[in-house]
């Protein structure tokens, strides 16, 4: 397998607004970032990914980009970024940024001059369709956020494509205008120096072919927005991209791709390095949605996750490179979605993730157990998803309310948004003034400064899983080794092994709250049974009784 410093690497997720915060506007921000390098640095992460920081209105925390080429104003200026570039590099760490160009924000330039009139030299910047006879939208596609993906606009009386909110009006990447132009901005920050690009819902930059007609609904109210998930021209424009600026940088890749499938991720991530070097995958977060999709509070089933992840791993296995994530931005925590909240089992997950062939993303407080957010109110949430979704569904009366909010406490994307908890001073040392959105009670025992100060905390447990794959003598085997998946219809009890030449590891991961009895399957023979990581004293035993959230690694 070829090496690469992006395979070799764990990726940190900041989601800025979130992370710490400078100046007491409640809002956290560039130097703020900059301030905890150190921290970051002592956990052991390479590369750093932030979440868009460019000027935005903020319909939807700046991935509504209104200049490519700026910087919000809630999170600094343009010196502030190049000085954080700089510390980054100083530090032998790499910074890639967050690429929004499926859409942009409606006060974006472009969408301005695109909107003005019919024959704008931008208008078709932009996918403007007239409605249909009836006085409805061109088709019935809902957005993401709810809603119809159309939006008439009194000007020209014509309909603009949204799969996001109104203020996200998608690209026409079909006029070669607006490639160069992306090319053209991504081009400006390849030689300003960073070091790569998560591409969001990249998957969904070639719409399909016309004529465009109504899709199937499920259950909802509006037609399924996966029409638009990878389209006929996706891998054309990718390769055009890849070639025109990609290519001519040494950089990171990772393309945001809902609805991906394992023949498409196939092409998306491949080998030869023609489009991307990774992409993020869906469909293990995907296993606790229910018929009528995300919003309910089913558990994700251990063995269809196994089994899942697994067929990942085999199937990627020397033809494109996988991603390893339960966390982001748009996720609940997975302490509270797979764990129990306790330490113990936050490590577990970890272990099992972080042992797996690809590259690790670790997301903002991921690494101290952060927990889901207690929300008991509407007024308690801020993102555009949750919100729509409780208004829409409510009162169409396809939900009963509290069943609903329950449903959203669970799954919103604000339990990864709420602050970074790095001490027990109010506001967990995020702001000294109001945070933007409220900090979760637990900080006073789930931060920062508490666990890296106890040498038995979830922060040092992923610093140490870090290691392993980073700077350790089983480096090599964590990222290369050849991944197997042992006792696959275990209820409970995900273990596997990673085998690189002569070398083998073998992860044991009691992803359950219950004592488990597991057999190591015969065919798992080893000479020696030192336990080179794990979250409690483990011994490797034919038949081991495993602890509620136990994990153990050991080399054979
Ligand atoms: C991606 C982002 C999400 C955003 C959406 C629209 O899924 O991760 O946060 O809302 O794209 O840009
Ligand atoms: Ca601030």
């Amino acid at each position: 397998m070829k090496r690469a410093w992006w395979k070799e690497q764990v990726v940190y997720q900041i989601y800025p607004r979130s992370f710490c915060d400078s100046n007491g506007d409640g809002i956290g921000d560039l130097n703020g970032i900059r301030s905890r390098l150190d921290y970051l640095q002592a956990l052991g992460v390479r590369i750093l990914w932030l979440s868009p920081i460019y000027r935005s209105p903020n319909d939807d925390n700046g991935y509504d980009i209104a200049d490519y080429q700026a910087i919000m104003e809630d999170f600094g200026t343009m010196e502030d970024f190049d000085a954080l570039l700089a510390d980054v590099h100083a530090r032998g760490m790499r910074l890639v940024m967050d690429l929004v160009v499926n859409h942009t924000s409606d006060e974006h330039p472009w969408f301005v001059e695109s909107r003005s009139s019919r024959d704008n030299p931008k208008r078709d910047f932009y996918i403007w369709r007239e409605g249909k006879a009836d006085g409805t939208p061109p088709t019935n596609w809902g957005g993401c956020f709810s809603g119809s993906a159309w939006e008439r606009d009194e000007g020209s009386g014509m309909y603009y494509l949204h799969f996001f909110s109104k203020k996200q009006p998608d690209l026409n990447w079909e006029n070669p205008a607006v490639r160069d132009a992306v090319f053209d901005m991504m081009t400006w920050w390849c030689e300003k120096g960073i070091d790569g690009f998560r591409m969001d819902v990249i998957s969904m930059i070639s719409k399909p072919q016309e004529p465009w007609t109504d899709a199937p609904t499920y259950g909802g109210l509006y037609g399924s927005s996966e029409v638009t998930c990878n389209g006929p021209r996706v891998h054309e424009f990718l390769q055009e991209m890849n070639r025109r600026v990609l290519s001519r940088y040494d950089l990171m890749t990772v393309g945001e791709t809902a609805g991906v499938t394992i023949e498409e991720a196939k092409r998306y991530a491949n080998v030869d390095g023609t489009e991307l070097n990774m992409v993020f995958q869906f469909e293990h977060v995907g296993l606790d949605a229910g018929p009528d999709g995300k919003w309910c509070t089913k558990r994700i089933s251990i063995p269809a996750l196994k089994a899942n992840l697994s067929r990942w791993q085999q199937e990627l296995e020397g033809k494109a490179w996988n991603s390893l994530f339960f966390c982001n931005h748009d996720q609940p925590r997975v302490a509270s979605r797979l764990g129990d909240q306790s330490p113990r089992s936050a490590k577990c997950i970890a272990t099992a993730l972080h042992l797996m062939q690809g590259t690790p993303y670790v997301y903002q407080g991921e690494e101290l157990g952060m927990t889901n957010y207690p929300f008991t109110s509407l007024e308690e949430f801020r993102d555009i998803e949750s919100l729509n979704a409780f208004r829409e569904l409510t009162q169409a009366g396809l939900r009963e309310p509290e069943e609903l909010f329950r449903a959203i406490a669970y799954k919103s994307r604000d339990n990864a948004r709420t602050p970074m908890q790095w001490d027990d001073t109010e506001n967990a040392g995020f702001t000294t003034g109001t945070p933007w959105i409220a900090v979760n009670p637990n900080y006073r025992t789930i931060n920062a400064n508490a666990e890296q100060a106890d040498p038995d905390s979830v922060w040092h447990y992923y610093r140490k899983l870090i290691a392993l794959r980073q700077d350790s003598p089983w480096s090599d085997v964590v990222v290369y080794g050849h991944y197997a998946l042992l006792a696959p219809e275990d209820e409970a009890v995900f273990a596997f092994t990673r085998t690189l030449e002569e070398r083998k590891l073998l992860i044991v991961c009691n992803l359950s709250a219950e004592r488990r009895t597991f057999r190591v399957p015969e065919e798992v023979v080893w000479t020696r049974s030192d336990q080179i990581l794990g979250n409690m004293d483990g011994t490797l035993e034919r038949e081991m009784s495993l602890a509620p959230w136990q994990a153990g690694v050991w080399s054979l």
